[in-house]
């Protein structure tokens, strides 16, 4: 059961920074200004990811454009959780086929989980010719490598060895925002819930080292960073592979003691994991903000047996009371798969009542979708599309009015907000954060983004809260 954590070596590391800088003076004898698209599909793990890339590309030279035409290197950061997502990977990559006939130095390059599947790798070897690499999550510190081995000789790099999964610190990072940041806690999931791709893909859990996390939400506050996520597949499991004795509420505890204004959020948290200390941690630090994602995934106790989640819906219930019983205000969020394998309309009004129960501020709706190689894939699915989308449109409509309902609750109040981007409205040209991370669209001067600002909620809908800076 114990297993200790791969760390790749910092002279591994530096050995592809080494290859980062020859592979800039392979584009400077070009005499051109390189260019990178980088695209990124899935969970805020595979942001984070990307904003490596980023990084290594940066180091090598490149500049960032967002269209593929002028790109030199296009990198599709994919995900393979849903099929959608995967349809809309394939989509855009087909398409690449026009853009490498006008500019075929291009360098195509696939990246993340829906690479790890072989089965994914194999058809683009075979039907998407113009893909000049693939790798997956275990190996992306190895990009400069893979981008070096394109540069210097003809041939298709493919890279996706299937391993548990290391730590790789000291990779550089270009952050997209400059407000919000990431931190990963921790990567990958031991907890195989039967429809799940992402155990299969990410690898086994391993937590990062404490003082390296802390160190990076140092940096971070001192650049002016304002909201900082904690990430990882299943946050509760953070530490478990560590020799100290710290968990994830001791982290949290550790990153609010940190000097600086700034708001602590985390994700995702599995309901089996979410400890009371963990609750008392919440409520006791008061740079952790009042909301918490907590996925059920369904209502029914058969059904949630067979995803193999691990509680029932009373223990899930009764931790969503203690948890509003500590903070009363907590915003709450939710995953949910409608039409999981068996899972009968009957059972699914479990789920509908679940919504009644909690009334989750926001939740995040999903249709099963079949995933290869995962134990519910191989079960009987009885159910037509047609109930399964009547079920999904019902949940859908419960929710939205559960939403408006609590969005209009903070019509009249005065609400202290993150200001975290502009928009191109001109009635709304701010947008702005709740300490629950509510949308709040405001009007105000560009220069307030960054800045707590007390917002005071004038109006309401399902979707957004509206507001003005008083
Ligand atoms: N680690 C997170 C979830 C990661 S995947 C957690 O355990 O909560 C994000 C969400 O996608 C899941 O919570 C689930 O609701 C949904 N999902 C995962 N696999 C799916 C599948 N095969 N079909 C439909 N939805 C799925
Ligand atoms: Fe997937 Fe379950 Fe792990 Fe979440 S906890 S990533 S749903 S296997
Ligand atoms: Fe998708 Fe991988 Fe995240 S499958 S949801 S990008 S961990």
């Amino acid at each position: 059961m114990e297993r200790k954590t791969t760390h790749i070596p910092q002279a591994d590391i530096d050995r592809q920074l080494q290859y980062c800088l020859e592979v800039k003076e392979v584009y400077q004898s070009r005499g051109v200004q390189p260019l990178a698209f980088v695209d990124t599909y899935g969970c805020q793990q595979n942001e984070a990811d990307s904003e490596r890339i980023r990084g290594y590309l940066r180091q090598m030279g490149f500049g960032f454009t967002d269209k593929e035409a002028e790109a030199d290197i296009i990198v599709i950061n994919t995900c393979a959780v849903r099929e959608h997502a995967e349809q809309r990977v394939l989509g855009n990559v087909g398409a690449l086929v026009h853009t490498k006939r006008k500019k075929p130095d291009q360098l195509i390059c696939l990246c993340g989980c829906m690479m790890q599947q072989q089965h994914v790798a194999d058809k683009i070897k075979q039907s998407f010719r113009h893909v000049d690499l693939v790798f997956g999550p275990h190996v992306l510190w190895k990009f400069p490598q893979f981008i070096h081995g394109l540069l210097s000789r003809r041939g298709r790099i493919f890279q996706i060895p299937d391993e548990a999964g290391s730590i790789a610190e000291g990779i550089p990072v270009v952050r997209q925002d400059g407000v919000k940041a990431w931190v990963s806690v921790m990567y990958g999931c031991n907890n195989f819930c039967t429809y799940c791709i992402v155990p299969h893909v990410r690898g086994r859990e391993r937590s990062r080292d404490p003082e390296l996390i802390l160190d990076e939400v140092r940096q971070l506050v001192a650049e002016g960073y304002k909201d900082i996520t904690l990430l990882g597949q299943n946050v509760n499991s953070y530490g478990k592979d560590l020799d100290n004795a710290m968990d994830f509420a001791d982290l949290l505890r550790e990153v609010n003691a940190i000097p600086g204004d700034f708001l602590i959020r985390f994700m995702t948290s599995h309901p089996k994991d979410a400890t009371d200390k963990l609750f008392m941690t919440m409520a006791q630090c008061e740079k952790v903000a009042p909301v918490l994602h907590l996925p059920f995934q369904a209502g029914n106790d058969r059904v949630l047996k067979v995803m193999n989640r691990r509680h029932t819906r009373a223990e899930y219930l009764a931790k969503i009371a203690r948890l509003k019983e500590l903070i009363p205000d907590i915003v709450l969020t939710s995953d949910v798969i409608v039409g999981f394998p068996g899972e009968t309309t009957e059972e699914f009004e479990d789920t509908m009542r679940v919504l009644e129960a909690v009334r989750y501020d926001a939740l995040f709706t999903f249709i099963y979708s079949p995933r290869v190689g995962t134990p519910a894939a191989e079960m009987d699915d009885p159910m037509s599309r047609q109930e399964k989308l009547a079920n999904f449109n019902r949940l859908v409509a419960l929710q939205d009015q559960i939403s408006e309902e609590k969005h209009r609750a903070y019509i009249g109040k005065t609400v202290r907000c993150l200001i975290d981007g502009t928009s191109d409205d001109p009635r709304w040209t701010l947008t702005a954060r709740t300490p629950g991370n509510r949308l709040v669209r405001l009007d105000g001067p560009t220069d307030a983004v960054g800045q707590f600002r007390d917002v005071k909620i004038t109006d309401a809908n399902k979707w957004s809260l509206y507001g003005e800076l008083v």
